[in-house]
C-alpha cells in the first residue's frame, strides 16, 4: 500500500500531469483538499472509489483515513492544489507517514503562479526588467511570516513577485511594496486561474484596490512587478544571430565548433 501525494494544478481537470491522472485512476481511495481542487478533477478517480474531502478534518482525522486504508491494503490519491512544494501541507503529513512507515510518492503538479501567467499570456522574467521570480504570501489568520520574509525586503529586489494568499491583505501589499516598484507599477490579479469563471484584473499599485471591486475573496494570486507591463525588454541573447553556442557554433574556431549531439 502506498499513498501517492499528487499536485492537482489550479483547478482545469486536464491540467494534470499524465502521471497524477494515472495514478488518481488507480487508487481505490481519493482524499482531496476540497477547499481548493475542484471536484470535476475527481472524474479521473475510478468508478467506486472512496472519495473524502479533507476540508473538514484535520491532521488525526486526515492520518486516520490512511489509516484505515493501510489496515485494507488500499493504494491512497491524495490531492492538494497547484503543486505539492509551496503551501501543501504536505510536509507534515510525510512526517507522520514516516513515523507510521507508510511508503509514499510524490508527483508534481502545475502551480497557480504558472496558471496565471498562462492567462496573461505572461513570461515573469524578461531580460533586463525580472529575472527572479519571488513566490511569497503576506501573513494571514493562522501564519506569521518568518522575520526578513517581508515583502519590502523581496520588493527591494525589483523581482517579479507571486503573493498568494493574500487578496485580503490588499491594502498592505499596495503600502510594502509602492516605495520599491512606485505606484504606476504593473500589477494583475488572477482570480481562480483555469476554473471556468477565471477572472483577470490588471491595474497598478496605485489602481489596484479600486480596479477590484467586488466578489474576489480568495483562490486569488497578486502578481507585482515591471515584467507585466513591460514593452521594452531586451530579447535573450540565447537566440540571437550572433550567439556562439553549443547548438549554433558561429566560427570554425568555436569551441563549440567540433561538437554534435552524438558525440555529447
Ligand atoms: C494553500 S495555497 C496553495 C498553493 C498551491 N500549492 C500552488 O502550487 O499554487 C492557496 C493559494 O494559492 C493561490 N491559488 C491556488 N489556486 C489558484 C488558482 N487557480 N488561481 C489563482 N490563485 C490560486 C491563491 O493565492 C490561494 O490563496
Amino acid at each position: 500500500m502506498t499513498v501517492h501525494f499528487i499536485g492537482a494544478g489550479p483547478g482545469a481537470a486536464d491540467l494534470l500531469t499524465l502521471r497524477g491522472r494515472d495514478l488518481i485512476a488507480a487508487c481505490p481511495v481519493c482524499l482531496y483538499a476540497g477547499s481548493l481542487v475542484p471536484e470535476a478533477v475527481l472524474s479521473h478517480c475510478p468508478e467506486g472509489a472512496r472519495i473524502v474531502n479533507t476540508a473538514p478534518l484535520d491532521l488525526d482525522g486526515i492520518m486516520a483515513e490512511i489509516a484505515r486504508a493501510h489496515e485494507a491494503g488500499q493504494d491512497v490519491a491524495r490531492l492538494h492544489s497547484g503543486d505539492l512544494s509551496v503551501w501543501s501541507a504536505m510536509g507534515e503529513q510525510l512526517r507522520r507517514l514516516d513515523a507510521m512507515d507508510v511508503p509514499y510518492t510524490v508527483t508534481p503538479g502545475v502551480p497557480s503562479f504558472s496558471a496565471a501567467a498562462a492567462a496573461l499570456g505572461a513570461e515573469l522574467t524578461l531580460p533586463g526588467v525580472a529575472q527572479s521570480v519571488v513566490l511569497t504570501r503576506t501573513p494571514g489568520r493562522a501564519t506569521t511570516m518568518p522575520e526578513g520574509e517581508t515583502l519590502a525586503a523581496f520588493g527591494a529586489t525589483g523581482a517579479t513577485l507571486a503573493i498568494h494568499l493574500s487578496i485580503q491583505n490588499l491594502p498592505r501589499v499596495v503600502e510594502d511594496l509602492t516605495p520599491h516598484y512606485g505606484a504606476d507599477c504593473p500589477v494583475a490579479i488572477v482570480y481562480r486561474a483555469s476554473w471556468p469563471d477565471q477572472r483577470i484584473i490588471r491595474a497598478t499599485l496605485e489602481t489596484m484596490e479600486a480596479a477590484m471591486g467586488e466578489g474576489i475573496e480568495r483562490t486569488a494570486l497578486i502578481l507585482v512587478g515591471h515584467a507585466l507591463g513591460a514593452e521594452t525588454f531586451g530579447e535573450s541573447r540565447l537566440y540571437a544571430p550572433d550567439y556562439d553556442r553549443r547548438y549554433r557554433p558561429q566560427t570554425a574556431d568555436s569551441p563549440w565548433a567540433e561538437w554534435s549531439p552524438e558525440n555529447e
